[in-house]
């Protein structure tokens, strides 16, 4: 054995006829990610008043905790989506007659799998394009999928969607799919941004599938973002840890308390973190001292939740025509299909 095989001893394990049908386009550059977290924290902390965006929960503890959050018995979004894309999966892949599936933040591609094994076994999938922010985690998923779908071509696309929508790849019947809620964390002008650069990469005939958690009991909503466990507010906290670790700085996690309400005006939850005391955080990486007020919030997230009219007419305005509205059994959530006109 040669020097050269021994350094790619690491790929050995993926056989060729799986890596045959692999290709993954990366996007970002190495240090892409990280000017963009200074840029938004840069940003955010000298606003008034001070903002995070959601994006940056997800280093790999916050990814644990996320996954901890969709096992929760309160936060019923997780598996309410799972149901209604298990119970339509036949239904769906009848109407689109996809022969390319797009999956948006893909992820482990968890709950596509149902959507993949119908369409595979039973529709004309010839092509999965996961996009996802980790070259890392896409390069690991797309592998596993390639060899659990034997042929299935999977083109993975490594970006951000507020920047590289664009350079998802084009042709066929593309069935394009956001799932989890993700939209939710748009508020109103630049959720109709997001979907109008959708639908101008969309043909006639593509259609979008887009999971959404619905309005409902307040008290329910607010409890899946207070879990008497504490996950969300680890989570929420972890903005910090995040900051923390990639610039340097020295947030006291346990000087903030994590607040999430259900504001009725705009019907999305919107989650916090308030300062308990006057405090200075040092952030060396970005040269920046930042000042907090005792009782001063700093909102990390809003997650909106939506109504079918609603919901409907913003697919409606980008161009979109709604084409299945389905719900699980306690009409908690809703699996929205469009298609381009
Ligand atoms: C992944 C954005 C859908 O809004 O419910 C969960 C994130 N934040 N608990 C959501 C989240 C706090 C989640 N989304």
């Amino acid at each position: 054995m040669t020097e050269d095989a021994n350094l790619a001893a690491p790929h050995n394990d993926i056989p060729a006829s799986v890596s045959d049908r692999v290709t993954v386009d990366v996007h970002l550059g190495p240090g892409e990610l990280d000017q963009a977290l200074r840029h938004d924290v840069h940003t955010g902390l000298t606003a008034d008043p001070k903002e995070l965006p959601p994006k940056w929960f997800y280093d790999e503890h916050g990814s644990a905790l996320f996954d901890k959050i969709t096992r929760l018995s309160e936060y019923y979004q997780t598996e309410a989506e799972r149901s209604i894309l298990s119970e339509r999966a036949a239904e769906l892949v009848a109407l689109t007659q996809a022969d390319t599936i797009v999956e948006l933040g893909s992820g482990t591609s968890d709950k596509t799998r149902t959507v993949l094994d119908e369409a595979t076994s039973n529709g004309a999938l010839e092509r999965f394009i996961p996009f996802d922010v980790s070259e890392e985690f896409l390069r690991e998923a797309a592998n596993m999928l390639a060899a659990r779908y034997p042929r299935l071509r999977v083109h993975g696309v490594v970006g951000d969607f507020d920047r590289h929508l664009a350079n998802i790849p084009t042709g066929g019947r593309r069935l394009i799919m956001l799932l989890g809620g993700t939209i939710g964390n748009y508020p109103l002008a630049e959720r109709r941004q997001f979907l109008n650069e959708i639908v101008a990469g969309m043909r006639p005939g593509d259609h979008f599938l887009v999971g959404v958690d619905l309005v409902k009991d307040p008290a329910r909503i607010e409890l899946a973002y207070n879990d008497p466990a504490g996950v969300t507010e680890a989570f929420n906290k972890n903005v910090l840890g995040v900051i923390n670790r990639k610039l340097g700085a020295d947030f006291d996690l346990d000087g903030f308390d994590h607040i999430a309400f259900f504001d009725d005006e705009h019907e999305w939850i919107e989650i916090l973190l308030r300062s308990e005391d006057d405090q200075q955080v040092h952030i060396p990486e970005l040269d920046l001292d930042v000042r907090f007020a005792a009782g001063e919030y700093m909102r990390t997230e809003i997650s909106a939740k939506f109504r079918q009219d609603g919901f409907e007419d913003e697919l409606a305005d980008a161009g979109l025509h709604p084409v299945a509205w389905w719900t699980d059994a306690n009409n908690d959530f809703a699996v929205s299909v469009a298609a381009r006109r």
